[in-house]
């Protein structure tokens, strides 16, 4: 299993931190739910932005358990919002924040430059959004997602439907094998092209070069703006990266 999927019931706030609940003590480490409070500790009071995936569910639990800490959250796409709703952490609209001092999200593939491909669920578009607006943008992956070279996972791109075909020629005329993500629209009302076949040596440069491709509303590189924290999770616990001078809020 992986370090980040742990059930939500097995965990419980207690003396401001996450701590295993009931039987659970043992059942994974100590680390990482240390370093899951870590980031949600560091958001008290404060407008917290959250990602999408399985991931970030887990960082969606951990906030439930300190929802009359923090001022509110800024969803990544409806998912995350029905899922944080459920909760009960009050909801934001981006237009109405000014100050976001963190926003934590997973990615499927992180290098240890903290460039990231993401919209493995299709949300990629406002998490670059709301990964935009925040001071701090925390990655959290396990150990699988950290990779040398970004294009192993197809690089997702969400493009405008009458656009499709004229985007696919130009992700084709860079060498990439575009699949339609088949049956799936993004919260947006988009497709899906998923880039297969790409080695990514510069994911600044194709990250600007695929958002240049008109008819492309968005590419799941996140390079230009990377994370700034990456907490990675392996079988000794979690590692945490930073970009020289990031730090938590
Ligand atoms: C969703 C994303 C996710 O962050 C990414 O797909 C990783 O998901 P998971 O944590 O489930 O592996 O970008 O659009």
């Amino acid at each position: 299993a992986k370090l980040w999927e742990i059930p939500e019931d097995a965990v419980t706030w207690e003396g401001g931190e996450i701590r295993p609940a009931g039987d659970n003590a043992g059942k994974f480490k100590p680390m990482t739910l240390a370093d899951v409070a870590k980031v949600a500790g560091k958001t008290g009071g404060s407008i917290v932005g959250v990602g999408t995936g399985s991931t970030a569910n887990f960082f969606i639990d951990a906030l439930g358990a300190m929802r009359d800490r923090i001022a509110g959250a800024v969803a990544s796409s409806e998912a995350s919002a029905a899922r944080l709703c459920a909760l009960g952490i009050p909801l934001l609209d981006l237009n109405d924040v000014t100050d976001m001092p963190v926003y934590v999200d997973g990615a499927d593939e992180v290098t240890s430059q903290l460039a990231m491909i993401k919209g493995g669920g299709g949300a990629l578009t406002r998490e670059k959004i709301v990964g935009a607006v925040a001071r701090t943008f925390v990655c959290i992956a396990d150990g699988s997602k950290l990779v040398a070279t970004l294009g192993r996972f197809p690089l997702p791109v969400e493009v405008i439907p009458m656009a499709r075909a004229h985007v696919a020629r130009a992700l084709e005329a860079l060498g990439g094998r575009p699949v339609l993500r088949a049956g799936f629209k993004t919260d947006n009302g988009n497709v899906i092209l998923d880039v297969h076949g790409l080695s990514i040596t510069d994911p600044v440069a194709l990250e600007t070069h695929i958002d240049g491709i008109t008819g492309v509303v968005t590419v799941g590189l996140f390079a230009r703006r990377p994370a700034d924290i990456l907490l990675l999770g392996g079988p000794d616990g979690v590692a945490e990266h930073r970009r020289p001078g990031a730090g938590l809020p």
